[in-house]
């Protein structure tokens, strides 16, 4: 039976080889991406390695929920889904807000992913046995973890907005696995580590996405950020595509894989239930009117 594998922002960085790896190992891929030139090279790339059906691209901005519906419908026209990698991510260096009127990085690193899973669990459920792989970050440890709104007090850093923005993907990860615990629905979240792509490149270059206590010591911070983000997005590409395919995680959920390609330790606050739940209100809220009827 054919394997479908789905990648957001699968038109580069990290996401295009996560599609690469998905597409050696059999899996027919799907890539999302908002620019059509770079989903048609993608799609050469992909093809060349592809030993399953051949791959297709979508186009969608994430940023916008109800595009994010769109391609949820698109990808329930399909059929039967076997993986889904929430890749898509973004780290902003002013404050942004997205079409919905919601400040970008939550609605990107977190709404989009959140929103796209729940519209495509029936397709999910239909392809069983089936992963979601929600890409995460290290950042979530920078994050401020109050999560009563979209925005929480205090000036814009996008660095510590996007950790906060995984730390509620990630709060959801763990949740939704216990959600669908015992179902044939698994769910993992995978912590790339770091790498040199058009994200880090475009982002940590200005002291402004820090708090003001880390611009005082922004050269360290920032030979920091060099240092980490220095590895070829293949190797950041392992631990999603370790926890999309590794059969020594069959039959287990919920787990973080880090960017050994093994299972890590969660942070704390991702385990907290009541940031679980206050992430979980928030979600629903914002996503209310694109559900499906
Ligand atoms: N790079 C790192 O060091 C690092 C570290 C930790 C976690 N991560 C996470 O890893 C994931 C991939 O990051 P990356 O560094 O590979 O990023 P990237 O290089 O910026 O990703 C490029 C891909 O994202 C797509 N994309 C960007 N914005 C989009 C949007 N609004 N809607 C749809 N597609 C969009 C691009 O396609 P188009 O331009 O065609 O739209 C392209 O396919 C993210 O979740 C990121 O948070 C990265």
């Amino acid at each position: 039976m054919e394997r479908q594998a789905v990648v957001t922002a699968g038109t580069g960085g990290i996401g295009l080889e996560t599609a690469l790896g998905l597409a050696e190992r059999g899996y027919t891929v799907t890539v999302t991406g908002r620019d059509a030139e770079r989903g048609a090279r993608a799609m050469e790339r992909i093809a060349a390695v592809a030993t399953g059906g051949r791959p297709r691209f979508l186009a969608a901005d994430l940023s916008s929920l109800g595009e994010v519906r769109g391609l949820a419908l698109d990808l329930a026209a399909l059929g039967t889904l076997t993986v889904l990698v929430n890749n898509v991510g973004a780290m902003f260096a002013e404050r942004q807000q997205t079409v919905d009127g919601i400040e970008a990085s939550f609605a990107v690193n977190h709404l989009s992913p959140y929103l796209l899973t729940e519209l495509l669990l029936d397709q999910l459920r239909a392809g069983g046995p089936s992963r979601i792989v929600n890409v995460s970050s290290a950042a979530v440890k920078a994050a401020k973890r109050t999560f009563d709104a979209v925005e929480p007090p205090g000036g814009y850093y996008g660095f510590h907005w996007y950790g906060r923005a995984k730390l509620a993907n990630l709060a959801y990860t763990l949740d939704l696995a216990e959600r669908l615990r015992g179902t044939d629905v698994t769910v993992f979240a995978a912590d790339p580590g770091g790498a040199a792509t058009r994200m880090t490149d475009g982002t940590l270059t200005s002291p402004r996405i820090v708090s003001p206590g880390l611009r005082l010591l922004w050269p360290l911070v920032r030979r920091r950020f060099e240092r980490s983000t220095a590895s070829p997005a293949a190797t950041a590409a392992r631990s999603s595509v370790f926890a999309a395919t590794d059969p020594s995680l069959d039959g287990r959920t919920g787990l973080l894989i880090g960017p050994q390609a093994q299972p890590a330790p969660v942070p704390p606050a991702s385990a907290d239930p009541r940031i679980a739940a206050d992430v979980i209100r928030l979600s629903r809220e914002h996503t209310r009117r694109w559900a499906l009827a």
